[in-house]
């Protein structure tokens, strides 16, 4: 039997019409659950959240209201990128380029580059590749919106994505990875990540990343601390999410959103600190935690980049830079890489 053949086989495929299409694993694989990881990580000395625990739906509809803020500049920074670079892509696609996102994407972004591949060739695949639900609404959206597209989810980690769509076919794949997700990872898990995406890649393939740039701290820092209290709501929820579903007992008012700029690091580090000396129940695990007053839990980085360290970071994993595409301020980067 194929090695494709061998892979498809983890994956059950479901048909919803001819032209969409999912595969998700038959059993999911080993990890580790919400209490589990929660448990574990609110235990230890220094306590923290993993950052992917944000995005339930209230968590991801904050997300998408902070992409909006006047002070966060990352999205519509990445966006003017986008529109410039979509007379280019041509240059480096060729008439049998699938589209592969990691993250089932916002589709203002993948649109720019549907745009553009969908008038260079005669029929496109998509392939939005999410370990949540990706088949929603803005599926049918794109494909009624695009009659020669035809979209493969795959319900899965980015990385075992990739290794599944690796075999898939002959085509070159165009993968993407935008809004400096990549910068949430701390730099060990970022390089392994790259190393990765890197080795599930065929050769000629192209991998697409947005990195956001260092740049003045104060521009920094009020992108994650706005003035409307959004990306407070944002940080905050993850601790609602934690009382919902793990039977907690958090008092969100006492604990507040605490955001700073480590310049050393160049990064945004994201902390709830304790208001008060507190203890708080979590049923689901039979626990109970202490926090003392103005504790730290640390809830996520966001690292930032000289241009220079972006460079260097894909030559190590053995990528070609292609191109770099910067808006005029400088703000943000869309880096284009190859494997040969
Ligand atoms: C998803 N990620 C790239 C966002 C960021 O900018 O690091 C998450 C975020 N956290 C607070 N605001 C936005």
């Amino acid at each position: 039997m194929s090695n494709f053949l061998n892979k498809k086989n983890n994956y059950k495929k479901y048909v919803v019409d001819s032209k969409l299409r999912y595969f998700k694993p038959h059993a999911t694989k080993v990890e580790k659950s919400f209490a589990e990881e929660i448990t574990s990580s609110l235990t230890q000395n220094s306590k923290f959240i993993n950052p992917k625990f944000f995005y339930d739906k209230k968590g991801s509809d904050l997300f998408e209201l902070i992409c909006l803020l006047p002070e966060y500049y990352l999205t519509r920074t990445e966006i003017s990128i986008l529109k410039n670079f979509q007379s280019s892509i041509s240059l480096y696609v060729d008439m049998n380029t699938n589209l592969v996102e990691l993250g089932s994407g916002s589709s203002v972004k993948t649109r720019l580059i549907l745009d553009i591949l969908t008038k260079l060739q005669p029929k496109t695949e998509y392939f939005p590749i999410d370990i949540s639900e990706i088949l929603t609404e803005s599926s049918e959206q794109l494909l009624n919106d695009y009659d020669t597209l035809h979209i493969t989810g795959i319900v899965d980690s980015y990385e075992r994505g990739l290794e599944f769509l690796k075999n898939y076919d002959d085509k070159k794949n165009l993968i993407l990875f935008l809004g400096s997700s990549f910068g949430n990872f701390t730099p060990d898990i970022g390089k392994l990540f790259l190393d990765n995406i890197f080795s599930t890649m065929k050769s000629g393939d192209l991998f697409l990343i947005g990195l956001d740039l260092v740049k003045d701290n104060n521009i920094l820092e009020s992108a994650y601390d706005d003035s409307q209290g959004i990306t407070s709501k944002f940080n905050l929820n993850v601790l609602s999410r934690i009382n919902d579903e793990l039977d907690a007992d958090f008092n969100i008012d006492n604990f507040s959103h605490y955001s700073l700029y480590n310049e050393t690091e160049q990064r945004i580090e994201m902390n709830l600190r304790s208001l008060v000396s507190q203890s708080v129940i979590i049923g689901k695990s039979n626990m109970s935690l202490n926090f003392n007053q103005d504790e730290l839990i640390h809830t996520e980085y966001s690292h930032k980049y000289h241009i220079s360290q972006i460079e260097k970071l894909l030559i190590d994993v053995g990528f070609e830079i292609k191109n770099m595409w910067l808006d005029d301020k400088k703000y943000f980067s869309l880096t284009l890489v190859s494997k040969n």
